[in-house]
């Protein structure tokens, strides 16, 4: 059987660089390969394994990098979130979305024997039921980064269909890490609220105090990510994104988990544009097709992710 190589796009951002790290664990230094636009980010040449400067829009490039490495994996993580994609909606779209579609094809024509794409709670929108959304329901997102998740979920499902392409996808929550910063999003409040009460004991939340919003400890997503590429094929049932959960909370909830540990933390509120992104997306997710079809189980909660939060940061 020929050697898995994986090439990961997008790999310095907040997910990339901890992916990475724990796939070069699975497999070794070698078989994964890192990319992304920027210089290699620094937790990355902890493990010194292959780096390249790509541009994932660039087809050209990346088809000649897949030749050359023999990659059999594509990881796409290169994208623009939803916040920065508000201010950007054309360039968001155009990475967004020509990424993917070049990767499908590629993944097509070189016969590669997976890919992973993460989807986001951001396909859903306002006419969405807002507590445990199902896997199955409304979907009218109302940011052009919802649209494009939305549309590539489709596409994904559409190379399946039609061209047996082995493509998996999860709907991430907002996921909260120590590692690596977040990179635009609307859930960035809930990594920045940590940092915040170590250096300053005070934070100014961008979301008002009762938004509730799922999320994620990156240690689960990670996890979670790795399972489902790893699960036998046929426990794949959705070839749309899998919904994916593990808590949800508020702005004021978080604050009073950090306060359990300072004591002196205090949070106000200035709720900016992101906001209505937030409102338009649900509270909590019913996650229960990916439970039972690859056994997803989420072991961070609230207090468990704010006490290993506080301790690595602190470090
Ligand atoms: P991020 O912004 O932290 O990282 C994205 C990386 O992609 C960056 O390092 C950036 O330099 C790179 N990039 C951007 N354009 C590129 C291009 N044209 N070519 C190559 N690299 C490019 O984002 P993230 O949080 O790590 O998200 C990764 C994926 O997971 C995205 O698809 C995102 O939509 C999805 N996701 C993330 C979250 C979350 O909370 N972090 C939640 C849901 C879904
Ligand atoms: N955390 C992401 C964002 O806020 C959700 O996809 O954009």
């Amino acid at each position: 059987m020929k050697q898995e190589k994986i090439l990961i796009m997008g790999a310095c951002g907040q997910i990339g660089v901890e992916l990475t790290l724990a796939l070069r664990q699975q497999y070794s230094n070698a078989q994964v390969i890192a990319s992304d636009l920027r210089d290699e980010a620094h937790p990355l040449l902890e493990g010194s394994g292959p780096y390249y400067k790509l541009d994932a829009t660039d087809i050209k490039a990346v088809a000649e990098l897949v030749q050359k490495e023999s990659i059999t994996q594509i990881y796409l993580l290169a994208a623009l979130l939803s916040a920065t994609g508000e201010k950007m909606p054309m360039k968001a779209w155009e990475i967004n979305m020509n990424s993917l579609l070049q990767v499908l094809e590629l993944g097509v024509e070189q016969k590669l024997t997976k890919i992973y794409w993460p989807s986001s709670i951001a396909v859903f929108g306002t006419t969405t039921p807002k507590n445990d959304t199902p896997q199955k329901t409304i979907v009218e997102p109302t940011t052009v980064y919802g649209i494009s998740k939305y549309a590539g979920e489709l596409w994904c499902q559409y190379y399946h269909r039609r061209w047996g392409l082995d493509v998996r996808s999860l709907r991430y929550p907002g996921l909260i890490s120590w590692k690596s910063a977040p990179g635009g999003g609307t859930t960035d409040y809930a990594v920045e609220i940590y940092h915040e009460a170590l250096k300053h004991k005070a934070y100014t939340s961008f979301l008002s105090e009762n938004t509730y919003l799922p999320m994620m400890y990156m240690d689960d997503a990670i996890r979670g990510t790795i399972e489902l590429m790893e699960a036998p094929e046929d426990q794949i049932r959705s070839r749309m994104a899998y919904n994916l959960s593990a808590m949800s909370f508020s702005p004021k909830e978080i604050a009073a988990a950090i306060q359990k540990h300072i004591p002196d933390f205090s949070i106000s509120y200035a709720p900016d544009f992101r906001q209505a992104i937030a409102d338009s997306w649900p509270s909590s997710i019913d996650d229960s097709a990916a439970r039972s079809d690859w056994h997803w189980k989420h072991e961070f909660d609230l207090d468990k992710m704010t006490a290993d939060m506080l301790k690595n940061l602190e470090k």
